[in-house]
């Protein structure tokens, strides 16, 4: 029998969205890794010079130099609070309360205060007028929602006319050849653990995500599951041995997520009302290919050197289109 189907059978996993599956508990859903929100800009790291490409990647995109923008599942605050010192106005809104609170902090802590973050309940309409926003971006969050044509509809309607939109997304083709199914164990304490199953259907653009929690340490279960304590992949997961361990289990969650492939995102962005929706080249990507170009003597050192070599060149790089296999960035202009 299929391993998942035995877990729905036996273990009756609570139904949950995203937010109660994965945002609503992280402290940092980022690792504290984001540079500039949780870390000192550091020009000899590529990671940060790929976040400088992004932050241009979505001030250009959405045209939203000294305008008001709108972030759609901000996380951590990003892009809002990278983006929030060359506009008007940034106002994030995030289906987890908890992640409203952290960026909330996160903007007082860099004494950031033209960007507000509100609350929404995951599948219901935005609390904002029909036009409100001049642009809106939205990372890697369409996908994280419980039906993600309606949020293009909801972005779609409170934007302003003219207003773009620039969606990034996270691709299943990536996890292509062997990672369509996965696992992964996080600790929670000494004495639990969970265990979370991946069973991505990428042709079919949906994944379905497995949280089981176990009272057992995480040296406990590595051991259970491999017998040369080597770290855990799902092909060490089976049946007979959940089934030894389901006395220690908890709790189980399940999550399904609809995970639009770039071509199924153009056409629901024209179905939705878009004029014109360009999948085009990412500043992010465009950053790291700069950086890897300069020797480490050569390299400018400072933040706004950097900004200043990116700026225009993002500028354009964002306008050009790109074939949808390329990079998971579409803008649509309404
Ligand atoms: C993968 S994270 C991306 C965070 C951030 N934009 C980034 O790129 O680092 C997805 C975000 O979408 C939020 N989210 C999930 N469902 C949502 C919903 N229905 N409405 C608004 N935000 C939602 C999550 O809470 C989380 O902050």
């Amino acid at each position: 029998m299929d391993i998942f189907k035995w877990i729905e059978r036996e273990l009756k996993p609570k139904v949950c969205n995203s937010v109660e599956f994965f945002y609503d508990e992280m402290d940092s859903q980022s690792d504290y890794s984001l540079p500039i929100i949780y870390r000192p800009f550091d020009a000899s790291k590529r990671s940060h010079w790929r976040d400088r490409g992004s932050l241009f990647d979505y001030l250009f995109s959405t045209e939203g130099e000294g305008k008001k923008l709108l972030d759609f599942g901000p996380g951590d605050g990003w892009p809002s609070l990278i983006v929030a010192p060359f506009v008007d106005e940034v106002v994030g809104v995030d289906g987890s309360p908890h992640r409203v609170e952290i960026c909330t902090e996160n903007a007082k802590h860099m004494g950031i205060s033209n960007v507000k973050f509100i609350y929404v309940e995951p599948g219901t309409l935005l609390p904002f007028q029909d036009n409100s926003f001049d642009g809106v971006m939205a990372a890697s969050s369409i996908e994280q929602t419980p039906d993600p044509k309606v949020t293009l509809q909801e972005l779609y309607r409170v934007l302003r006319s003219g207003g773009h939109l620039r969606i990034g997304y996270e691709d299943l083709g990536r996890y292509r050849n062997g990672q369509e199914r996965e696992a992964h164990l996080d600790k929670i304490d000494d004495h639990m653990c969970r265990l979370t199953l991946y069973d991505r259907h990428i042709d079919q653009e949906f994944a379905r995500m497995y949280k089981i929690a176990l009272s057992m340490s995480r040296e406990e279960i590595i051991k259970f599951f491999s017998e040369n304590g080597d770290s855990l992949s799902f092909d060490l997961i089976t049946i007979p041995l959940l089934e030894k361990v389901c006395s220690t289990i908890t709790e189980t969650l399940l999550c399904s997520l609809t995970h639009p492939s770039g071509k199924t995102f153009v056409s629901w962005l024209k179905e939705v009302g878009f004029r014109e929706v360009v999948p085009s080249h990412s500043g992010a990507w465009f950053a790291e290919q700069l950086f890897a170009q300069y020797s480490d003597e050569d390299r400018p050192r400072d933040i706004d050197a950097i900004d200043s070599i990116l700026r225009p060149l993002v500028k354009i790089v964002v306008q050009m289109a790109a074939p949808i296999s390329v990079n998971p960035m579409i803008t649509a202009i309404k």
